[in-house]
């Protein structure tokens, strides 16, 4: 089964993602600021007959990142050219699409902080003279030679903020992180799924649902979908809140939406290590998952519950996560207890 919580969409999404996500900024729900701040800088450039400025998208991942970029081009009724930082290898593939953009087109590049050294040298000016240097020939005869490109907007996307190298965060003329949604959102974020997926569902049914969802769009229609093919097969399709409750019951996540890896580093930290700090790498080997994958995809929503504490030693676990899983919270006892 794949997991519910993943960085990716996962090929179980393919056409769902693509019907629910919102096409227009007034579909896009939730993250009021961004969007107020979006439609400003739409606005703005549209008047002016401008192209807009560089865009920089961050935040965990299923946030909407990719959808924005899309939303981007369509308010602005640009065309835009998808890749992203791992596929770009050489400087010649990100030299080839830059030539092939239009004026105004967004060119969208995914995972932003995977670009490698020698390509992002290469977007520095095109970002910034909207000009790429070639060099011709090799060695003593080689030539530089400027070519001029159409004003174009980037719009980059990254969970890893802190891994961008500053000269390319500072060619950014907007920056916007992306916060995990309240529970309205969410809720109103299934209603909308349901409504495109022609799917019955109560209130009590989208509740159930929704405090399982993790804050995250993404989770939030993956766990919908699971539910509505229980529906259809169990129940007579609509889902009412037991057929959710039951549905829900059926998959490897907790009330709040934990799975079995948030429960085992929760158990790694308190368990093995007197509820931390301990290193993300010690905590990584322990449960046998790969450190990045915890960093980008588990913790983010650990911290926002406050299950989870960075501490310059490591992470440790709260009192609340103690609670949330019913074992007593005794903090560093063994490292207090070497202290005698
Ligand atoms: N604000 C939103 N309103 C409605 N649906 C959303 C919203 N943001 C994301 N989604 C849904 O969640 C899915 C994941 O969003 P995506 O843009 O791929 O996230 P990211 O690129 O940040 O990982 C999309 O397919 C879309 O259906
Ligand atoms: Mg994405």
């Amino acid at each position: 089964m794949a997991r519910l919580v993943s960085a990716k969409s996962g090929t179980d999404d393919g056409a769902l993602d693509t019907n629910l996500r919102p096409r227009y900024i007034a579909d896009f729900i939730g993250q009021g600021k961004v969007k107020e701040n979006l439609k400003i800088a739409i606005a703005a450039a549209q008047k002016r007959g401008e192209v807009l400025d560089h865009v920089l998208l961050y935040g965990p991942p299923g946030l909407g990142k990719t959808t924005l970029a899309y939303v981007i081009a369509v308010e602005m009724g640009v065309n835009i050219k998808i890749s992203s930082g791992p596929a770009i290898e050489r400087p010649g593939d990100i030299a080839a699409i830059l030539t092939g953009l239009q004026r105004g087109d967004v060119f969208f590049i995914d995972e932003i902080h995977r670009l490698s050294r020698v390509v992002e040298e290469i977007l520095y000016p095109a970002m910034e003279d909207y000009a790429i240097d070639l060099i011709l020939g090799k060695g003593p005869g080689a030539r530089s030679l400027r070519l001029n490109l159409p004003r174009f907007t980037l719009i980059g996307a990254t969970t890893r903020y802190a891994l961008m190298s500053s000269p390319l965060r500072d060619r950014f003329g907007a920056v916007y992180r992306l916060d995990f949604y309240d529970e309205q959102a969410i809720k109103a974020i299934l209603k909308r799924s349901a409504g495109i997926l022609g799917v019955e569902v109560d209130d009590g049914g989208i509740s159930q649902i929704a405090c399982r969802a993790r804050g995250t769009p993404r989770v939030a229609n993956r766990l919908l979908k699971r539910v509505r093919d229980y529906a259809q097969v169990v129940a007579d399709g609509k889902i009412t809140e037991m057929v959710a409750t039951d549905a829900l019951s059926k998959l490897e996540v907790d009330g709040i939406g934990l799975d079995e890896v948030d429960h085992k580093v929760l158990r790694t930290i308190i368990e093995k290590f007197d509820c931390g700090p301990v290193g993300l790498e010690t905590i990584a080997a322990s449960i046998s998952e790969e450190a990045d994958t915890i960093m980008d995809v588990y913790e983010p929503y650990l911290l926002q519950l406050g299950f989870l504490e960075r501490t310059p030693r490591g992470r440790a676990a709260t009192r609340l996560a103690c609670e949330h899983l019913g074992v007593p919270y005794r903090k560093g006892k063994s490292a207090q207890a070497s202290l005698w």
